[in-house]
């Protein structure tokens, strides 16, 4: 049985794609058969983060049309033999939940992870999405803004029944050290009201690999932090990498 992660947060930016990338290449290397499936409609950006911009042949607008099923639609990464992606068309597509559930449901048993990266945005067709994975992934990051919209988001999942929930705080900065980042992980946690998962460190490696147009670094400390994040999700116990003391 393949687990559905649904990747989400209210405000844009926030680092959804980034977090996909990271887990879907450290669950890869891990050794699980991953796939990551885009939605961000029009702002495709996994192919760059996985070095592959030329080389990506179908979409999920081939999927949607029919042209292509959806297991010949996937690309296979070569950065990570167990990872495949399934990249957003670069042109705006309407799509609803019942398409990506037929898709997931017809590919799940190649994969024991699905990602989904739901994009920008709140509005019902997300919320239909994320209903049917099996854990969200809220995202924060330490900004007011976000963590309002984080809350509100996870709000809207529980009223909706989608108990599974897990937060990821990303970019938190090191400058932020000892008792004050304990104390501001703790205000984070405690407003959006989720158990935390993960803390990702803004990490300048990451940042400056997505201006140049560069793959994901993978001797980055924010992958170390998927990388445990990762483990995780796959059940085991593993102390966060960014100090808090
Ligand atoms: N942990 C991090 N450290 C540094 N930069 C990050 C981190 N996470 C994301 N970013 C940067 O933030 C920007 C937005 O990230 P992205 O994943 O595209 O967000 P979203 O998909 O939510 O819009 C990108 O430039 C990315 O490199
Ligand atoms: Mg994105």
């Amino acid at each position: 049985m393949s687990k559905i992660i649904a990747v989400t947060s209210g405000k844009g930016g926030t680092g959804k794609s980034t977090v996909c990338a990271g887990l879907g290449y450290t669950l890869a290397k891990q050794g699980h058969r991953t796939l990551i499936i885009e939605l961000d409609f029009g702002l495709r950006c996994l192919d760059i983060m996985f070095g592959m911009e030329n080389d990506i042949k179908y979409d999920l607008g081939d999927v949607l049309s029919g042209k292509k099923e959806p297991l010949e639609a996937v690309s296979q990464v070569p950065m990570a033999a167990n990872l495949s992606i399934l990249c957003a068309p670069k042109t705006l597509t309407s799509v609803n939940a019942e398409q990506i559930y037929d898709i997931c449901r017809s590919i799940k048993k190649y994969f024991e992870y699905i990602i989904i990266d739901t994009g920008a945005g709140i509005n019902s067709h997300v919320f239909d999405i994320v209903e049917q994975a099996n854990l969200i992934l809220v995202l924060s990051t330490p900004d007011q803004v976000c963590i309002r919209d984080a809350a509100l988001m996870s709000d809207e999942f529980y009223n909706r029944g989608n108990k599974s929930q897990r937060l990821i705080i990303n970019k938190v900065s090191k400058k932020v050290i000892g008792n004050a980042l304990v104390a501001n992980l703790d205000e984070i946690i405690d407003k959006v009201g989720v158990q935390l998962i993960g803390v990702i460190p803004d990490d300048f490696k990451m940042t400056v690999a997505t201006g140049k147009g560069n793959p994901i670094p993978t001797d980055s400390e924010a992958l170390r932090a998927f990388d445990a994040i990762s483990k995780r999700l796959d059940g085991d116990f593993v102390p966060l990498t960014v100090k808090t003391s």
